[in-house]
């Protein structure tokens, strides 16, 4: 059975992707930072559900995620760096750098931390793929044209995770990893955008299956799941 590591799995748009792994009977790993979140997931999508318990702000993370894996002698198809998280404030004054350092740990360091550890266990895999769930909000072509509305921790950590997805698409190529950044669309999570259209679980489905046509052919860039067009850095 092919197998998939999501982070941020708890709820909103992870935890809609741990469900249509799920039902395409998938060995799951599932990171969430609720040891009772962790549990519920296990009894539910028993007896191929493993959670990590974790959080991706913390080095630490890289160990407990080796340790889940080598447990299972896992390789693993699929790395899906979602956990997100975003504070709202508006304009210069509106954010900290308290506020900055944490969007850049987790959508940054985060993701980073994630796929070096999930590494050795991709490289195991016959056509493994990592996936960064990014936002429009992070791309640098977009956010020059507006001319207000800037929440600068999340839409700079985006911008800066996007760069991380690029390199990574270089590096980890040579070892026939494919590394793209997606941008699911305006769902209607608890982070939504006030013009939030879409059912994440409808989104997830679409990624699942996004994920499941990439050939040796697709670029690295920066995807609309929801528009199914390449948008800009
Ligand atoms: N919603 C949108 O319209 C939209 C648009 C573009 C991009 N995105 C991106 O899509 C991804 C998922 O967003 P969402 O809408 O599903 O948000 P959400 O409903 O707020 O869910 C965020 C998830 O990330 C987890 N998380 C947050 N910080 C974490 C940390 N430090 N370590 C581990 N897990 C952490 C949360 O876990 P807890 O339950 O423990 O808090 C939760 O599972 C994010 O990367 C977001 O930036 C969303």
């Amino acid at each position: 059975m092919p197998s998939i590591l999501i982070t941020g799995a708890s709820r909103g748009f992870g935890r809609e992707l741990l469900d249509v792994y799920a039902s395409s009977q998938w060995t799951l790993f599932p990171l969430v930072r609720d040891p009772q979140v962790a549990e519920q997931l296990a009894n539910q999508y028993a007896p191929r559900c493993f959670p990590i318990v974790g959080d991706v702000s913390c080095d630490s993370i890289g160990n407990v995620i080796t340790d889940v894996l080598t447990k299972q002698n896992a390789s693993l198809d699929v790395l899906i760096n979602n956990a997100g998280h975003i504070v709202k404030n508006r304009g210069i004054l509106g954010v900290s750098t308290r506020d900055l350092i944490e969007h850049f740990d987790v959508h940054v360091a985060g993701v980073w931390r994630c796929t070096v550890a999930a590494l050795p266990f991709l490289k195991k895999a016959t056509k493994p793929v990592v996936v960064n769930i990014t936002s429009r909000f992070g791309s640098i072509g977009r956010i020059a044209r507006r001319k207000s509305d800037f929440v600068y921790g999340y839409n700079i950590a985006k911008a800066a995770q996007n760069m991380l997805t690029a390199c990574m698409a270089r590096d980890l190529g040579r070892d026939g990893i494919k590394v793209i950044a997606v941008h699911p669309g305006q769902l209607k999570t608890s982070a939504a955008a006030l013009d939030a259209d879409t059912d994440p679980h409808v989104a997830a489905e679409k990624l699942d299956d996004f994920i499941s046509h990439l050939d040796s052919s697709t670029e690295c860039r920066m995807y609309d799941l929801m528009k199914g067009e390449y948008i800009e850095w």
